[in-house]
């Protein structure tokens, strides 16, 4: 990590994109996992073995070194807390969008303004990319609807049963976007 890549939050946490490696493979696994159990509607089911959170992020994190996406971690010291994915890969009648993914804080860590601290990292990065919309999903239960609006994300609608609850049953998926920049 540079030290134009790290941006302080208050004492003690710090974010910065992550490169692949084993040791943050492992830290962002543990995440996904526990926010899974937890009710968290990230793409995966619960029980989320550690094969399957690992390869997922050596995918993402491979893509990133591809310059497809930029995965922001938010350290504690030495360990990441918390996440989110801005997806810069987009078709090429979109080259001016961008989108936002896997927003996850640890249970332990939630409530203290990291998630909004990585949001808006994000959003800056997605400016520095030329981007001039984001958009992004979460579940209508247990997701973090009201988290979004109140950074400025508008509401496009609600598709009902659109996937599976980690511990099961069905549940609709909120639809959100948002301008950035001079267009905004
Ligand atoms: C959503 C999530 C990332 C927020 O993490 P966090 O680090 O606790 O967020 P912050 O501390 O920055 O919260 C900022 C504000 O949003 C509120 N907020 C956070 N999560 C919320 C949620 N799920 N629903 C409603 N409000 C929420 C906080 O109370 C806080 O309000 P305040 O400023 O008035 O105190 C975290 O709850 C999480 O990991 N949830 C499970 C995974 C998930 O659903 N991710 C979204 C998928 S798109």
């Amino acid at each position: 990590m540079s030290a134009c890549e790290l941006r302080n939050i208050g004492t003690d946490i710090v974010i910065a994109p992550l490169a692949p490696g084993r040791e943050i493979e492992s830290m962002l696994a543990q995440i996904l996992i526990e926010v899974v159990a937890d009710g968290g509607s990230v793409s995966f089911m619960h029980p989320l073995a550690v094969a399957d959170a690992t390869a997922f992020w050596q995918g993402s994190l491979a893509a990133a070194a591809r310059g497809e996406r930029i995965v922001f971690g938010a350290f504690d010291g030495d360990e990441v807390v918390a996440t989110v994915t801005l997806q810069l890969a987009m078709p090429a009648n979109q080259p001016h969008r961008a989108e936002i993914a896997k927003m996850m804080t640890r249970p332990s860590h939630r409530g203290r303004g990291i998630a909004s601290r990585l949001l808006q990292t994000a959003e800056a990065r997605a400016i520095a990319e030329k981007r001039t919309l984001l958009v992004l999903d979460t579940a209508v239960e247990d997701g973090a609807s009201d988290f979004y609006a109140r950074l400025g994300y508008t509401e496009a609608g609600v598709i009902p049963d659109y996937a599976y609850k980690p511990h099961g049953g069905l549940i609709g998926t909120r639809f959100f976007w948002k301008r950035l920049g001079a267009a905004a």
